[in-house]
């Protein structure tokens, strides 16, 4: 640990800790460190790596919907999303180290789907080594850090107090943020995606918004199980959007009443806010807005990278 040089206060209510360059909860740091020392990927993993609040919750439905589909159709009452929350189906990496349940990563099914939130350069070695395919999703960063507060909020321990928001909003612009500053994470992510198109695919929770369809398609694609143009017929994509609808997933029993969390238990409702773009307006002054969109501006300029 002698390469932590910092601590902060962080957005919600407890500390994170800077951990070369990039911010970790504190609870979650000496899980992420064992898991980037021990964990073996395998060549038919896939990894999906998220900003924090972009829409996780969201893409491993998806992604387990379309990996999975020969397995499970949403007109079986048995799909296991209609049943489950899609991160007990799709589970973080960290969540299983700090349950110390490694040995259920030995017996997933092929291919594994195991989420992150760490920036590319600290993913353990195996995953570029071992070739899996690799998912990035982000979000507009005023979105994030709003959908971030109330779901901190949410989960805070009783008695414990929320950074207040102002502050909480000047350490976001100084890059604060879990497993940030996020335009690095973006950044590293967006030049791997570039560099090897065929490993990584990088998603906006925007563009998925904007035209789902055509999204879960090129995901078919690049996790090398297209659809067929008779899935296309019949209808296979659009039951997929509608299994992952927001809608559908919030009324799910499961999401509404199961808990989830090992450090702190919470209600799997905490996952589901409004699923809106732009949100933010209702939340955040315009000179806070000013400020961000400004950071954002400069921090992503010449990448091609726009909200
Ligand atoms: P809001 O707080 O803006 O509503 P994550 O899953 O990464 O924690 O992200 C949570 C955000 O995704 C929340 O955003 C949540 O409402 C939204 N979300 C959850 N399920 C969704 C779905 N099926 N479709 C669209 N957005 C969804």
């Amino acid at each position: 640990m002698t390469s932590i040089i910092q601590t902060s206060k962080g957005l919600g209510f407890s500390p994170y800790y800077k951990y070369q360059n990039f911010w970790y909860p504190e609870h979650l740091l000496p899980h992420t460190l064992d898991m980037q020392a021990t964990f073996k990927a395998q060549p038919s993993d896939i990894i999906l790596a998220t900003m924090m609040k972009s829409g996780t919750t969201w893409l491993k439905a998806i992604i387990f919907s379309v990996v999975k589909r020969h397995q499970y159709t949403s007109a079986q009452k048995k799909h296991p999303l209609l049943d489950s929350n899609s991160h007990d189906c799709f589970p973080f990496l960290h969540s299983i180290y700090e349950k110390n349940n490694q040995n259920q990563l030995d017996f997933m099914p092929s291919p594994r789907l195991l989420a992150v939130h760490m920036p590319f350069s600290h993913l353990p070695a195996s995953i570029a080594e071992s070739g899996c395919k690799l998912v990035y999703l982000c979000r507009n960063p005023k979105d994030a850090f709003v959908s971030l507060r109330h779901y901190l909020d949410k989960i805070k321990p009783i008695g414990s107090e929320m950074t207040p928001v102002d502050e909480a909003f000047d350490l976001f612009c100084q890059g604060v943020f879990p497993f940030g500053p996020i335009w690095d994470q973006m950044l590293e992510y967006r030049r791997e995606s570039i560099k090897s198109p065929d490993k990584v695919l990088f998603l906006k929770y925007e563009d998925l918004k904007e035209d789902l369809a055509e999204n879960i398609i090129k995901l078919a694609e690049f996790l090398s199980c297209p659809f067929s143009a008779e899935e296309v017929k019949r209808g296979v994509v659009e039951e997929i959007i509608q299994l992952c609808d927001f809608e559908t997933m919030k009324n799910v029993k499961a999401n509404q009443e199961g808990e989830h969390g090992a450090f702190v238990r919470f209600k799997n409702s905490a996952f589901f806010r409004k699923g809106k773009i732009g949100d933010w307006k209702d939340h955040i002054t315009p000179d806070m807005a000013k400020r961000m969109d400004k950071i954002i501006e400069q921090k992503l300029h010449g990448s091609g990278l726009v909200f």
